[in-house]
């Protein structure tokens, strides 16, 4: 068995993800030693042999996550940093870059409840993930859904319960990473989201193909070198504003 901690959790959400899956998986518990560090240790961090041959699906430890992620304590600590996880498991990078986002919205923002709830839906935002595997995408989901929910104390009757699930179904991708394409075959793409202040909250798409041509752009010799980000990346479809009611009724609508 593994512990995920997603049934019976005060929101539902692995009802809501439909999560069944953690019954009866196999969980293999080595334990190795890793310097001085435990490499595996309260946490199963592989689900079957299986899968580990099929997938390379080898979760990162606890301890090992935060030593990677001090590397760019910086980014990590600000709320609108983009983090992206290409191959995001159920998401042991995703939730401790949105905990630490959160450490920040509560230094800067704790004390106004309204701005409170805008922040860490803007933390939220800016996470993003792509899997390959459907029960590994749904797990991420909902464990980042778990941790914005406790954080603002809200119900999945909530407004911003809503809005936060639709924001992962659009930001964290059942899909490959190295096709760039979706498990029902379309092109991935990312919402770019940004907070224009007052409750409001602006949605650009871009293609990840093109967002990943990037580094290939700037190279010094390349002939787009001069060219600013504005002029290459061209979002393909521009939104208009929205607020976090707004979303929740389009995680409605979407729902129907
Ligand atoms: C080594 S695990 C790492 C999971 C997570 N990043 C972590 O550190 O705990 C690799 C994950 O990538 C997924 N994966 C494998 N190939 C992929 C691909 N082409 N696109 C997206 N995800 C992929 C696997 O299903 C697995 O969950």
């Amino acid at each position: 068995m593994i512990s995920l901690n997603l049934g019976g959790t005060k929101n539902n959400i692995g009802q809501k993800y439909h999560l069944t899956h953690s019954e009866g998986v196999e969980v293999d518990t080595p334990h190795e030693d890793f310097g001085d560090k435990p490499l595996y240790s309260t946490m199963s961090l592989t689900k079957s042999k299986q899968r580990v041959a099929d997938h390379g699906e080898v979760f990162t430890p606890e301890w090992m996550v935060e030593a990677m992620l001090d590397l760019v304590k910086g980014e990590t600590e600000r709320i609108d940093s983009r983090f992206l996880e290409p191959a995001c498991g159920s998401g042991n990078f995703l939730v401790k870059v949105l905990q630490r986002k959160l450490a920040a919205v509560e230094v800067k923002y704790g004390k106004s409840e309204f701005e409170k709830q805008q922040y860490t839906l803007l933390g939220l935002m800016c996470i993003y993930g792509i899997e390959l595997l459907a029960d590994n995408i749904a797990e991420c989901r909902a464990n980042l859904l778990e941790i914005f929910a406790g954080y603002l104390n809200i119900e999945e009757s909530d407004d911003l319960y809503k809005a936060g699930f639709y924001v992962l179904s659009v930001n964290l991708v059942h899909g490959d990473a190295l096709t760039m394409r979706t498990a029902d075959d379309k092109a991935i793409t990312f919402a770019e989201w940004g907070y224009l202040g007052k409750g409001k909250f602006q949605r650009r798409d871009f293609l990840l193909g093109d967002l990943t041509g990037s580094s290939s752009y700037s190279a010094e010799d390349s002939l787009f070198a001069n060219m600013g980000k504005h002029e290459i990346f061209k979002p393909f479809k521009t939104y208009p504003t929205v607020t976090a009611k707004e979303l929740a009724a389009a995680e409605m609508g979407a729902s129907k």
